[in-house]
């Protein structure tokens, strides 16, 4: 995005990107808000987008597409084997990220899939920079386990570090010691990691783990997915890549790797995923389990119009101008709520804007799930959706008693180029209203609870009259028409 200097004084990022197709919204009055998240039990995930006014759940399969990709989904060559279309995303692949197999998945997880079945044994571990949550669910029902190797400071809610997804290479050391690298199914790298808040990872940090892999002989797997995020802070924050270009940036990283997956439902702003690798070993093991899940190896489970809109998406990816608008969006929004006074992850990262919902609701237990109430009172006095990433979204231990999260955030995605300027401020002044009146917000507590992933299907209630009060109060200062 430009670096536009207002003659105001005043600060805010500029869009580089015009408004070709619009999508009409809605913003229902609280009252009926009341009623909607009622419905959905207090569960964001169970909200009608009829009832939503900002969607601020996820950027995944939502971010805005071009003109570009669009025109392209209308020349797609569709065929069960040997489709154009395939290819032309291979050759874009094999561009961007200098390596020579490329195969196609339906998206991030399907791929998180067949590399957990084809590396995973029972009793090995995955060492990660922090779990993502399909993820872990794949290396955990293929036997194996997490162990998560952050450096100290990357889950410290308020921070100046440039780069909190970094890995902790004497943890590494020390679990090659202890389990024997042979135990190791593989090192994965999350870019832009999601759930501690959007955080990237550097170039200088990717290098140091790699050398210690290859060392030992343990596999370093990329989960790209985001990125576009992690490449912009890359540039903006690492001295060694602000001469760089993107490209360049971009293989430098694939060079280190010996596997990389991406979902496209987030990078590349379209549907689908992939993986790519320079090892024919590695390219036919992956090779043999993508025609048993995902379909023939020229669509991978995609349509082909998607494929296209993949291909013309990673090379747009490539541009500053483009893939700084989600971060500068999000930076904006952090930087005024902090002026508020609101908790909120800093420095501002990628995804999203991530409000700590425990410093936010102090007066709430864990076990009252505060992200979830926040996210509950947030839709209730905005019509905002947000997603609960906190305790509802981890699963019970064996015994059944709660796993309390790391962190209890409520995140507010910014899908790429899909929100205005005017819809954030809107955002934000809600924020602060709901910030003055929050002892007004109280717990949660289920009333069906899924035993497996129970942050998407659980439904809850809450566990006094308080959106009742919070309802009224906002009707006396800002009530909306009826
Ligand atoms: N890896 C990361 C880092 C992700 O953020 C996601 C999805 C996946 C893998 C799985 O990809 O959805 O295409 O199967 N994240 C979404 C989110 C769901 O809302 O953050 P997928």
């Amino acid at each position: 995005m430009a670096d536009i200097k207002f003659y105001s004084g005043e600060s805010f990022p500029l869009e580089m990107h015009k408004v070709c197709i619009v999508q009409k919204l809605n913003l229902l009055p609280i009252e009926q808000r009341r009623i909607a998240i009622d419905e959905a039990g207090n569960n964001t995930f169970l909200l009608k987008n009829r009832d939503v006014y900002l969607d601020m759940l996820t950027d995944s399969g939502v971010n805005a597409m071009s003109d570009r990709q669009q025109a392209a989904m209308l020349v797609a060559d569709d065929s069960y084997a040997g489709s154009e279309t395939f290819f032309r995303l291979e050759r874009v692949i094999q561009d961007i990220f200098g390596t020579r197999f490329f195969l196609p998945a339906h998206q991030g997880r399907a791929c998180e899939n067949i590399i957990a079945q084809v590396f995973v044994k029972p009793g090995t571990v995955v060492a990660t920079n922090y779990h993502f949550t399909t993820t872990k669910a794949h290396v955990t029902l293929n036997g194996g386990s997490i162990e998560e190797i952050y450096k100290a400071d990357a889950l410290e809610i308020t921070s100046d570090k440039p780069f909190k997804g970094d890995i902790d290479l004497e943890k590494l050391r020390a679990l090659i010691q202890r389990q024997g690298a042979e135990q190791i199914a593989f090192v994965r790298i999350e870019a832009g990691t999601n759930l501690i808040g959007g955080q990237p990872v550097s170039l200088a940090n990717m290098r140091d783990v790699h050398q210690l892999c290859q060392k030992h002989g343990i596999p370093l797997v990329l989960d790209a997915s985001l990125l576009a995020d992690n490449l912009y802070f890359n540039k903006l924050r690492e001295p060694e890549c602000r001469d760089m270009s993107l490209r360049e940036i971009t293989r430098t990283m694939a060079g280190l790797c010996d596997l990389i997956y991406f979902s496209a439902r987030k990078l590349g702003c379209a549907r689908g995923g992939g993986m790519c690798m320079n090892s024919e070993e590695i390219y036919k093991r992956i090779r043999d389990k993508i025609v048993l899940y995902e379909g023939f190896l020229t669509y991978g489970g995609m349509s082909v119009r998607e494929i296209e809109a993949i291909a013309v998406g990673l090379e747009e990816t490539m541009d500053m101008d483009m893939i700084s608008q989600g971060p500068q969006f999000i930076r904006f929004m952090v930087e005024q709520l902090v002026e508020k006074g609101i908790p909120v992850i800093t420095p501002p990262g990628g995804l999203g804007c991530h409000l700590d919902a425990g410093a936010f609701l102090p007066h709430l237990s864990q076990a009252q799930y505060p992200a979830g109430a926040l996210a509950a009172a947030l839709y209730l006095v905005s019509g905002v959706r947000g997603m609960e990433r906190g305790t509802l979204s981890e699963q019970r231990n064996a015994d059944g008693s709660e796993r309390y999260s790391d962190m209890e955030l409520l995140r507010l995605a910014l899908p790429r180029r899909v929100f205005t300027m005017s819809q954030v401020k809107y955002a934000i002044d809600r924020i602060v209203w709901l910030y003055e009146h929050r002892a007004l917000v109280g717990g949660l507590r289920f009333v069906e609870e899924p035993e497996l992933l129970r942050f998407f299907f659980g439904r809850l209630a809450p566990t006094s009259d308080w959106q009742d009060r919070l309802v009224a109060q906002f009707r006396t200062d800002l009530g909306d028409s009826l």
